[in-house]
This record gives C-alpha cells, sequence and structure tokens, in this order.
C-alpha cells in the first residue's frame, strides 16, 4: 500500500502527531495506568522496550498505509494519550482505538482525538466504515463511541477479558461492537 500522508490534525487544543523516541518515557508512564492496562490490549507489564516497538509500529504503519497511530498532544506538546486506526487494506474498513493519559480525561481529549482520524479515515483514506470494539463494563469507551456517532451494532458474548491483556484469572465480559459509517459523523 502507499505510504500515507498526514495532514495538519488539530481540533482547538489537541493535536494529533506520530510519536518519536522522545515520548517513550511518557507513553511508557501512561501504560502502567490501571485503566489502559484493565482495558486496552498493550502489553502487560509494559516496558519502555514496548513503547520503542510502539514508535517502530507508528512509522511503519504509516509508511505501509496499514494504519495511523498518533500521540494526542497539547499546544505545548505535553502528551495527553495515543489514538489509532489500523486499516484493512482489502475491505478498506479501519478499527479505532484509544488510551487518554489518566490527568488528561474528561476534558473531551479521546472525542477531539477520535473525530480527527474519523474525517481523515473517510476523507482522504476514503474507508468505507470503522469499527470499534469496547468491553461491555468500560463505561468511559462506550461513552466515547456514542457521542463519536458510532452506532451499537451488536455484542460479542465474553469475548474480552476483563483485566490485563493475557491474564487468566481476569473475569470474561462481553464486547459490544461500535460501527460507523462515511456521512454519521455528528454536525
Ligand atoms: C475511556 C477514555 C479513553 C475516555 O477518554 P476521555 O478523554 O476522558 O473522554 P472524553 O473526555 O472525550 O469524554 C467523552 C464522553 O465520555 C464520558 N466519559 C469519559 N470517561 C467516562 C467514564 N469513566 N465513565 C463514564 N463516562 C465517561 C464523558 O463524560 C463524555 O460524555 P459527554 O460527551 O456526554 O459529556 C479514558 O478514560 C481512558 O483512556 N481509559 C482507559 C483506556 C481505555 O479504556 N481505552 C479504550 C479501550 S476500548
Amino acid at each position: 500500500m502507499p505510504p500515507i500522508e498526514l495532514p495538519h490534525l488539530s481540533s482547538g487544543p489537541v493535536r494529533l502527531r506520530p510519536p518519536t523516541e522522545s515520548d517513550v518515557s511518557v507513553i511508557a508512564r501512561c501504560c502502567q495506568d490501571p485503566d489502559v492496562q484493565r482495558f486496552t490490549r498493550v502489553p502487560s507489564p509494559y516496558t519502555r522496550a514496548d513503547a520503542r516497538a510502539f514508535v517502530r509500529f507508528s512509522r511503519d504503519s504509516l509508511a505501509n498505509g496499514r494504519g495511523v497511530h498518533l500521540l494526542a498532544v497539547d499546544e505545548r506538546d505535553r502528551v495527553l494519550g495515543a489514538i489509532g486506526l489500523g486499516i484493512d487494506v482489502a475491505d478498506l474498513s479501519g478499527e479505532l482505538g484509544y488510551w487518554i493519559a489518566p490527568e488528561a480525561r474528561r476534558r473531551g481529549v479521546a472525542v477531539r482525538g477520535g473525530r480527527l482520524l474519523l474525517e481523515f479515515a473517510f476523507g482522504p483514506l476514503e474507508l468505507g466504515y470503522v469499527g470499534l470494539h469496547a468491553a461491555a463494563s468500560n463505561a468511559g469507551s462506550n461513552a466515547v463511541a456514542r457521542r463519536l456517532g458510532f452506532v451499537h451494532e451488536g455484542t460479542l458474548r465474553d469475548a474480552m477479558v476483563d483485566g490485563p491483556s493475557g491474564d487468566r484469572r481476569a473475569p470474561r465480559v462481553d464486547a459490544n461492537v461500535w460501527g460507523i459509517r462515511p456521512g454519521e459523523l455528528p454536525l
């Protein structure tokens, strides 16, 4: 696939940009957060090597056209979170994911960042569908999905671990499947 060329992506105080080596410490810190560990599928335990792998993954995904995995930063370039879009190049669809730094939550960062990536997905990338999977127990992520205009399309029974990646003792929980098509972004 051709490389993805990123336009300037910003909305109010939130800008999206690729992660770099200088972000490794803050990414590694954020991914220790109990809710990031519980609700995302980042490695557990999460090390600086995992953060460096994320920086490479972001760069490679842009280069091979298979994803847009960015950091949300504020006006002073402080990291607020990560917002990513994995791309299925066969079906021309995407899958949205995000985590927000604990100190930056409940300020609309996930909604602003998610909206920027959805506009990019349905605009320049010309995708025809974007999905999102959230644990039924993840009130915040389900609220973000609804606010972004996603439609609840179904439930995957017991499809997720409600806990860190690979934790066999964690309870299983239903996964909510959310989806959005071009033209369904709220005004
Ligand atoms: C879920 C998460 C991404 C939300 O990020 P955020 O930047 O705080 O979300 P926003 O400020 O954009 O909030 C959007 C909406 O969700 C609601 N919301 C956010 N967190 C919530 C929570 N914990 N419980 C209930 N509602 C919540 C907000 O009130 C807001 O609703 P409104 O538009 O009706 O006012 C963040 O809490 C997080 O990183 N959690 C851990 C990682 C995670 O769960 N990632 C998603 C995996 S699917």
